[in-house]
Order: C-alpha cells, then sequence, then structure tokens
C-alpha cells in the first residue's frame, strides 16, 4: 500500500469546465485532489488519468453533491488519501435561462438544493472534521457576478443562492478564524464552459462579450488561478473575501 499523501483538497464539480481546471492547478501545486461529479463519467476517468501520469493524484468520487451523504462520502475518500485541509464547492448550476415568471418547481429546487443546500453541508462537514484541529485549513465557495447583478431575465434564482454562498462565506470566516480555517468566495464572470449549453444558450460567452469591460469571457483556468492562491499559503491572512473574477464586470 502507498503511503498516505499530505494535504488532500476536496473539488466539488470538478470533471468539466471551471471545476477541471481547478483540480489541475492544485495538482500542480501539490495537492492531492478528491473530486466529485455526478454524470459525466468519460470526463472524470480522463482526469483521473491525467495528472497520475504526471505524478500527481486525483480521485473521481462519483456522487451528486445535493444527496445527504454526498458530505460524509467525499471526506471518507479524500481522508483515504491523507490529511484533508482544503475544500472547494464549485458544483454549480443555473436552470433553464428564461424570465422569472416561468421558473420550474424543479428548477427551483433543484438549484437550490446544488448551490446552496450542498455547499453548506459539505462546510459543515469540513468545520466538524476540523473543529480544534488547527490545521490552517481553506474553503473557497465559488459565487459569481450573478450575485450582485442579480441576473434578470436569466436565472434570478441561481443568483440569490449565488448571493446566499457569499453571506455563508464571509459568517463561517468570522466563525471559524480561531479554529484557524480560512473561507473565502471567488465570484466569476462569464466563463466560456459547459453551464450555459446546459442553461440552454451554449453561445451566451460570445453573447455577452460586449458587456464586459475586458471585452471578452473568462477562460476557466483564469478562475482557477484565483481559486488556487485563495487555497494557497499565500492567502494565509485573508479570509471572509470575495474576490470577483470578472473583467472588469
Ligand atoms: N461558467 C460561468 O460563466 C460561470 C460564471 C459564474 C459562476 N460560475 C460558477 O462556477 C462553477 C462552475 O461552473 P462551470 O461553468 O464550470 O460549470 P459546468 O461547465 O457546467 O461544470 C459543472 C461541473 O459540476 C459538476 N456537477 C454539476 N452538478 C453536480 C452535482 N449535482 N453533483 C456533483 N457534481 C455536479 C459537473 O459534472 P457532472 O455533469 O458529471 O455532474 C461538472 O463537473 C459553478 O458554481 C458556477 O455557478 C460559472
Amino acid at each position: 500500500m502507498s503511503a498516505p499523501v499530505c494535504s488532500v483538497t476536496i473539488v466539488t464539480g470538478g470533471s468539466r469546465g471551471i471545476g477541471r481546471c481547478i483540480v489541475e492547478r492544485l495538482c500542480a501545486d501539490g495537492h492531492a485532489v478528491v473530486f466529485a461529479h455526478s454524470r459525466s463519467d468519460d470526463e472524470a476517468a480522463a482526469l483521473q488519468t491525467a495528472p497520475h501520469e504526471a505524478g500527481f493524484v486525483a480521485q473521481a468520487v462519483r456522487v451528486d453533491v445535493a444527496t445527504d451523504d454526498a458530505a460524509s462520502r467525499l471526506f471518507d475518500a479524500a481522508e483515504a488519501l491523507g490529511r484533508v485541509t482544503g475544500l472547494v464547492n464549485n458544483a454549480g448550476i443555473t436552470g433553464r435561462i428564461g424570465a422569472f415568471a416561468d421558473l420550474t418547481d424543479a428548477d427551483l429546487q433543484r438549484v437550490v438544493a446544488v448551490n446552496l443546500l450542498a455547499t453548506v453541508r459539505l462546510c459543515r462537514e469540513a468545520a466538524r472534521h476540523w473543529r480544534g484541529r488547527g490545521l490552517d485549513a481553506a474553503i473557497v465557495n465559488l459565487s459569481s457576478v450573478a450575485a450582485r447583478t442579480g441576473s434578470p431575465h436569466e436565472y434570478v434564482a441561481y443568483a440569490a443562492t449565488k448571493a446566499a454562498l457569499e453571506t455563508l462565506s464571509i459568517g463561517l470566516a468570522r466563525e471559524l478564524a480561531a479554529e484557524r480555517i480560512r473561507v473565502n468566495a471567488v465570484a466569476p464572470g462569464t466563463a466560456d464552459t459547459t453551464i450555459h449549453a446546459r442553461a440552454g444558450m451554449p453561445d451566451r460567452a460570445v453573447r455577452v462579450a460586449a458587456r464586459i469591460p475586458m471585452g471578452r469571457a473568462a477562460r476557466p483556468d483564469e478562475i482557477a488561478a484565483a481559486v488556487a492562491w485563495l487555497m494557497s499559503a499565500q492567502a494565509a491572512y485573508v479570509t471572509g473575501a470575495v474576490l470577483p473574477v470578472s473583467g472588469g464586470l
């Protein structure tokens, strides 16, 4: 049996988009990573293999983060690899793009369950694991500029869950600071990922480019770089921050 690896980080939604870049970047920075995905098996398998060949550890766990036991399953898998000191709550969905009056109950419940309830549960699991251990642990929650703009005519309920994640991050940062647990949020602007196709507008990143002061959507690795910095010792005195990575939006 191989020796346990130090410094394991859990990343939810690691198989595609921003999460995939976060996994790759954290592996390159020396983290062993356990990442969750709910159905994209081919992408997850490819992501497990690539870092492994480069000498890094990235292990996929197929779990819907909205299920009751997702947090304990992810922590169990991560603890089998070594000492867990990081959590990145990245998995998120927008629901169908469109007018607020057309929001379905099914979409509303799913958006709240995946974006908010799952993140709260994972943060709670982390707080329980890390309480009293003085580990210098870190959490980053993926918000969105939608928390500030409200995303009118697109996905207001999604925006509301992201605003809630920012409040959660600030409150937890203050409550857990004495436990040496840092909690921050990253608020991306539009990034060119598969989230928009799932919302019903695959070319959204191109469509909104003109509204962005820098004139283009983000590359997912530009968001991952901000997350990696907040997870690193270089951000040792940063907690309760919401960092926009949005091209000036
Ligand atoms: N892209 C943007 O423009 C943008 C802007 C602002 C904020 N964000 C935020 O950034 C985060 C990542 O977005 P993205 O654009 O990279 O999304 P994406 O391309 O749709 O990727 C989402 C990832 O999350 C996983 N996932 C989704 N639901 C899950 C669930 N219930 N359980 C486990 N894994 C799940 C997906 O894998 P499976 O399909 O296998 O589940 C996939 O790996 C989200 O929180 C999003 O709100 C994105």
